[in-house]
């Protein structure tokens, strides 16, 4: 079977490559085995190849956070999935054809549940969620300001405010992006720059915004904890610059605002294994009803993933890069 591996840390087209492995084999009497159907390419699976994540195990490894697959074998003590159900899998080093899995870490999802964005549901849609719902006890008609609004995790997280009653504030970094992002429920689109604060006060009407949602870093993190109000707080999730954010001290001492960071790790391991199924269950009726759906730019096979990586890393794309390592999808 095929494996993508990394030799070494480094740019990722150039440290990845599409390798021949000895199959799993068949699964222990707890385990399950499926064919991975298809995974995406996320900005974190981008720093495992560099060796800048923070998880750096030793070479060669396989990168991959998240997958859909299509069961093929269980073993006798898994019940709550059978040979041919999709699912998707808790745990990394998916960018390979065939995976064995703990059966814990398979999460059913409902069949005829369209496979592009099965492979998305894993990570980025509980991010938006739990984001929304762990920081601050938000009520209908509260404000929430984000920045890479346009990301995959941006664009769930407007969608799923909008059914909260929530209004957002969704600062990009391109202008021509907010029809797109208003049509699927944005209140504000708002280019990021030196005085968004000021600008973001004229166009909300000075609403007093009580989260913050942020993944940029560096002086980024700093404009969006200077839009929010009085005591609220700033969730930082990620570092698309790489920077570690950098905030004026003024927004702790003066305003009491709170800084924290979120990891769905951590969010999700607060939880019971019976939650976290009914959370995907959830967040897998909503993509079934077309109501959270992720773009994707293009899917490559698994023999082309160095392609697949080198594109991964270009801006501007419209939607996710997927690999399909079994058939097309
Ligand atoms: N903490 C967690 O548990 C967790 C979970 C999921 C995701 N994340 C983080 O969430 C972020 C988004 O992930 P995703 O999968 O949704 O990303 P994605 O769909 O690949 O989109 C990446 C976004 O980042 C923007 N961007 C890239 N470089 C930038 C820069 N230097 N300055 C400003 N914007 C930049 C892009 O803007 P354009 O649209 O203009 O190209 C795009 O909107 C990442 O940082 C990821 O690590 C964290």
């Amino acid at each position: 079977m095929k494996q993508v591996l990394i030799d070494r840390y480094g740019t990722p087209w150039e440290v990845a490559r599409c390798a021949e492995v000895p199959d799993v084999g068949a699964p222990g009497p707890d385990e399950v085995v499926f064919d991975v159907l298809a995974f995406p390419i996320n900005p974190a699976d981008m720093w495992f190849c560099k060796g800048s994540y923070r998880l750096k195990p030793p070479l060669p490894a396989t990168p991959g956070a998240e997958c859909v697959g299509r069961v093929i074998a269980v073993g006798a003590a898994v019940h709550h999935v059978k040979k041919g159900d999709l699912v998707i899998n808790l745990q990394r080093e998916n960018w390979a054809q065939r995976r064995r899995v703990k059966g814990d870490d398979a999460i059913p999802l409902p069949a005829g549940i369209d496979l592009r964005q099965a492979a998305m549901v894993r990570i980025n849609p509980p991010t938006a969620q739990l984001m929304l719902s762990d920081f601050v006890d938000l009520k209908a008609g509260d404000w929430v300001i984000q920045n890479v609004a346009n990301s995959a995790v941006g664009r769930l997280l407007i969608v799923l405010a909008k059914q909260r009653g929530l209004h957002t504030v969704n600062v990009v970094r391109r202008a021509d992006l907010a029809d797109e992002l208003k049509a699927l429920g944005a209140d504000i689109v708002i280019v990021d720059g030196d005085d968004l604060a000021a600008r973001v006060a004229v166009v909300t009407g000075d609403a007093a915004i009580r989260l913050g949602v942020e993944a940029i870093g560096g002086a980024a993190t700093g404009r969006i904890v200077d839009c929010v109000a009085t005591g609220a707080t700033v969730v930082h999730y990620g570092s698309m610059s790489g920077e570690d954010p950098k905030v004026a001290r003024s927004n702790f001492i003066y305003r009491g605002v709170h800084l924290t960071g979120f990891m769905l790790g951590r969010g999700l391991a607060k939880r019971s294994p019976g939650k976290i199924r009914e959370i995907y269950a959830d967040l897998a009726a909503q993509v079934m009803a077309g109501k959270l759906h992720a773009p994707v730019d293009t899917v490559y096979p698994i023999e082309k993933i160095k392609e697949a990586l080198a594109h991964a890393d270009k801006g501007g794309r419209n939607g996710k890069i997927l690999v399909a390592p079994n058939s097309a999808i």
